[in-house]
């Protein structure tokens, strides 16, 4: 009897789609986290809508399951097989289709990488708003299926707000085309936002007509030092107040930046001393010397307040990328430095002080971790990073996750707070999920997955376990 793979192939019928040699599958089948990895018999690598839709039909008549899959830099185990399933991966859908300059809207295919839609639209004037670390490998369609925030969601917002209309094909292997590209389009249920944030669990994503923006006239970007984290709501409060056009607002806390350091001694640290947090923050201005001069006055009357100690403003875009580097580079360090457990959650700004503080004392008191705090501070996001300590055997690490997991988010669910900013639930968080989710919100949920995806072929048990 034909293998899978064979009958597979035979089905798929064309050279080029069906990847199985183990060397080159092994390269789809681990996350970037290190932590989550499984076997896949097969990935299948289509080149446009047309053969996704076959290779969907193909898997469902073999009875096989798929992982859809983009630059796979998620961070909750959701991008890669589990049990067994075939990774389906649309790198290759990677056309920058059409820019519309009169409605400053963009399509591409779901494989299209973040950073090259960045330069594409940079030499039309334009900037595509949605931006993040992971900027060189991450792709829009994966992007999607998050709903990836980034550092500009303050003023932006995450990709939600910037899908006017997608491409999607359906488990039963037809394509839903709904690739709007009006900004007012009331014509019953907006079905795209199914799709945005459904973590490949509902339907895989072809294609996106995305909203551009003109690119700001100029950006103004300082590192703030604070020698004091209890006054973070204060300091925001009056950063609202004195820096209206803010489109980042990010905080790295003094243990993530001596980590940085640590992994790249190289690195130039803006401050002779550490302080207990900096802040980056980045407004949008118009061009001038003028408009220098006002973010110059304001960024001193910060300074003014003691809410802030210390200031580093670029001088440039070079400078002005030197500090977005070391924000980048906490998280490249953090994965480099060991195993983490990441919680990605966001907490009322009132309650920012209380909440870092705790972090840090579950940390201690779970032993042998060292708790690394960044994040989104603008959007009360904070990534709480519980770092293996060396010594610490990868085994009693892993061990150390539930009990530290229940205590995080139940804490966060005190607060009112999210256990999934930005990152999604994936396979990573499912668990808690009822933490942020009413039980009739869950059932719903599943309701949506039982009608789009009866047979549980799309990513299963991705968001919640599969029935
Ligand atoms: P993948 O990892 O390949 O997939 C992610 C999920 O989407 C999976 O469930 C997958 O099945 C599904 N999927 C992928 N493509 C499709 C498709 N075409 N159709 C349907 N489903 C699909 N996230 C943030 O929100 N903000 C950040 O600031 C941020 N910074 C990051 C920094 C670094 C260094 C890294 C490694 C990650 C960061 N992330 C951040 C995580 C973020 O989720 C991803 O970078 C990005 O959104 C995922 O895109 P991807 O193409 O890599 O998707
Ligand atoms: C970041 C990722 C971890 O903000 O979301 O760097
Ligand atoms: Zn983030």
């Amino acid at each position: 009897m034909a293998s899978v793979l064979e009958r597979l192939t035979a089905e798929l019928g064309r050279s080029g789609i069906v990847l199985s040699e183990p060397g080159e599958v092994a390269a789809y089948t681990s996350d970037w986290t290190k932590k989550f990895n499984g076997e896949a018999p097969c990935v299948l690598r289509p080149h446009d809508t047309e053969e996704v839709a076959m290779c969907v039909r193909a898997s469902a008549k073999l009875g096989l399951k798929l992982v859809p899959q983009g630059g796979n830099t998620g961070l909750v185990g959701a991008s890669v097989p589990r049990g067994g399933e075939v990774v389906l991966s649309l790198s290759r859908l990677n056309k920058i289709e059409e820019f519309d300059a009169a409605s400053a809207t963009v399509q591409v295919g779901a494989g299209v990488v973040l950073e090259a839609l960045h330069e594409d639209l940079a030499a039309r004037g334009h900037v595509f708003p949605v931006d993040l670390g992971a900027r060189g490998s991450c792709q829009i369609g994966g992007m999607i299926a998050t709903n990836a925030g980034g550092i500009k969601v303050l003023r932006y917002g995450h990709m939600r707000e910037q899908v006017l209309g997608l491409e999607v094909v359906l488990a039963d292997g037809a394509v839903m085309s709904s690739l709007n590209k009006l900004k007012k389009n009331n014509t019953g249920l907006d079905l795209k936002h199914l799709f945005v944030g459904s973590e490949g669990m509902l339907g895989i994503i072809t294609r996106a007509v995305l909203q551009a923006r003109p690119a700001p006239q100029a950006l103004q970007t300082a590192l703030l030092a604070l020698d004091t984290r209890d006054r973070l709501p204060d300091f925001l409060i009056l950063l609202r107040d004195k820096l209206r056009d803010l489109s980042s607002l990010e905080m790295i806390t003094r243990d993530s930046i001596a980590l940085y350091k640590e992994v790249e001694p190289e690195a130039r640290l803006p401050f002779d001393r550490p302080y207990p947090a900096c802040v980056i923050v980045e407004e949008e201005t118009g061009a001038g010397e003028h408009e220098r001069d006002s973010f110059l006055e304001r960024l001193s009357g910060i300074l003014e307040s003691g809410l802030a100690v210390d200031a580093v403003v670029a001088e440039g875009e070079a400078q002005a990328q030197g500090i977005w580097r070391l924000r980048d580079g906490v998280t490249e360090a953090i994965s480099r430095a060991g195993l983490t457990h990441k919680f990605d959650v966001t907490v009322p700004p009132a309650a920012m002080p209380g909440f870092l503080a705790e972090m840090e004392r579950f940390g201690e008191e779970a032993g042998e971790l060292c708790t690394l705090l960044f994040g989104h501070l603008g959007d009360g996001n904070i990534h709480v990073n519980m770092m293996q300590k060396p010594g610490l055997s990868d085994e009693a690490f892993y061990a150390k996750g539930p009990a530290l997991a229940e205590r995080v988010y139940g804490h966060v669910a005190e607060l009112n707070g999210s256990i999934s900013a930005e990152h999604g639930i994936g396979i990573a968080k499912r668990a808690y999920l009822h933490h942020s989710r009413s039980a009739e919100e869950i059932e719903v949920m599943r309701g949506m997955k039982q009608l789009l995806d009866p047979d549980g072929i799309l990513n299963p048990g991705v968001i919640f376990e599969s029935n």
